[in-house]
């Protein structure tokens, strides 16, 4: 370890070598600083790795780099391909771009998840896109930015297609596996948690950047009732504590009609075995996914995060998630924060819930591995519901150790002691997110501001 560099020192040598230029202007930042980086599309800027760096960016007062993004990702629009035979919708945004050379001019190249792995669909893109919007007008003013014809075009594309009927049965947003953070086959397709927390926060932007003129007013009626079932929903049928889990334990089933009850028809014998003694009077969670007979009760980092976060989760919900947070500190913080899951999936369940996917074997990626790109939401959650105490311990825990290490992706093992067996060095959302974090807990002025700019 260098002795005159500080962590929050080299993290910042990580950001500011990450930056992305398109025709000398800066537009994103490559995922991974990593020269042998496990593969090539690290060297992209992805939609969601680009936020904690931009909020960074925000709290520096950088912001032309964020409206480059803003309008660049926009652009890529046009860029959208017929995959596998099939035209896709105009209100999907790009999972990542790049910066090519073409016959010696810079061109850029869209990802829609037509080259990425499995061929996944980015519907957290979007999503992203319109939270991010929405911190850069209040951190700068630029209304005129979100009412151009350009981004107010853009927002109703993407309404279009995100409030457009498919086969729901409920408010909650429905999407296929692999559709967000975690993008590779990991049972998280139909009603994921993460992604209804950012269909929320993306529907609260929409509701103060869309113009009330004539053509919108459809539209914003729409978001408006989505918004309240969105939230009676989740906070209905996902909230798990003691009193829910009494309820779900004797759940009568086989209910037909109205008046149904137990109306998914879940039987209690799906409770898993760690979940009896797992929740104290003190707390609970938001279960990561709910469908027809289906309760998905793993605890999902991310999406219990960004609910404190966009408001989502009740207040009183959201001390609970973040008590469950301090009793079971070994296993969802461990020694590096943060678990992206918790349990793994294990044995035969792991192979039907991943496909045999050898980089997701338990406690390891997505499965239960840890990951520091977390860190950042942690903080902030922690710090809106009077939790600073767990954001200190948790960054004390972690700074030393990601600069020594080398800002790895994501750790393995059951407490993420190990660096994780595939994962990249110099990582960006790994150190923006511990940038952010130290910034938020040591410039309380900073504190406010940054609560505007995310909602709360
Ligand atoms: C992996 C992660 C994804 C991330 C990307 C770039 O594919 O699963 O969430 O955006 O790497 O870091």
């Amino acid at each position: 370890m260098d002795a005159a560099t500080s962590p929050l020192e080299d993290a910042y040598k990580v950001l500011n070598s990450s930056i992305l230029y398109f025709k000398n202007k800066p537009v994103g930042t490559v995922a991974a600083c990593d020269p042998e980086a496990v593969a090539p599309n690290y060297q992209e800027c992805f939609v969601r790795d680009f936020i904690p760096a931009a909020l960074v960016f925000i709290m520096n007062g950088e912001t032309e780099i964020i409206r480059n993004f803003l309008l660049t990702v926009l652009d890529l629009k046009s860029q959208q391909k017929v995959m596998e035979g099939h035209q896709r919708a105009t209100g999907l945004l790009p999972a990542s771009f790049r910066v090519v050379e073409n016959d010696g001019v810079e061109i850029l190249q869209a990802d829609f998840g037509d080259r990425a792995i499995g061929r996944v669909a980015p519907v957290d893109s979007a999503l992203w896109w319109m939270v991010l919007l929405r911190a850069y007008v209040i951190a700068t003013g630029d209304k005129k930015l979100a009412h151009s014809p350009a981004v107010q075009t853009g927002m109703r594309q993407i309404l279009e297609l995100y409030l457009k009927e498919s086969f729901e049965t409920s408010p909650a947003m429905l999407v296929p596996d692999a559709s967000f953070m975690i993008d590779r086959r990991m049972g998280v397709y139909g009603h994921p948690l993460e992604i209804q927390a950012l269909f929320y926060g993306m529907l609260r932007t929409a509701k103060e950047l869309l113009l009330p003129i004539k053509e919108n007013h459809v539209l914003l009626e729409m978001v408006t009732k989505r918004l309240q079932t969105l939230r009676s929903y989740v906070r209905i049928y996902y909230w798990l504590d003691r009193d829910r889990l009494n309820a779900i334990h004797r759940l009568k089933t086989e209910e037909f009609g109205h008046e149904a009850v137990n109306v998914l028809n879940i039987y209690p014998e799906i409770i898993p075995d760690y979940v009896d003694g797992w929740l104290s009077e003190r707390s609970g969670y938001l279960v990561g996914n709910i469908g027809a007979g289906r309760m998905d009760f793993r605890f999902f980092s991310s999406g219990n995060l960004l609910s404190i976060l966009f408001g989502l989760a009740t207040n009183e919900e959201g001390q609970k998630i973040m008590n469950l947070y301090d009793e079971h500190w070994d296993l969802l913080i461990g020694e590096m924060p943060l678990k992206i899951v918790y349990p793994a999936e294990e044995g035969e369940r792991w192979a039907w819930v991943t496909g045999r996917d050898p980089k997701n074997v338990p406690w390891s990626y997505h499965n239960g591995g840890n990951w520091p790109c977390l860190l950042w939401e942690f903080t902030a959650a922690a710090i809106w519901t009077g939790r600073e105490d767990l954001a200190h311990l948790a960054v004390h825990q972690a700074e030393d150790r990601l600069y020594k290490d080398q800002w790895p992706e994501y750790y393995d093992g059951r407490k993420g002691s190990l660096i994780g067996r595939r994962a990249n060095y110099y990582q960006v959302w790994t150190a923006t997110s511990l940038i952010l974090s130290k910034r938020l807990l040591e410039e309380p002025g900073s504190i406010d501001s940054f609560k505007a700019v995310l909602f709360t």
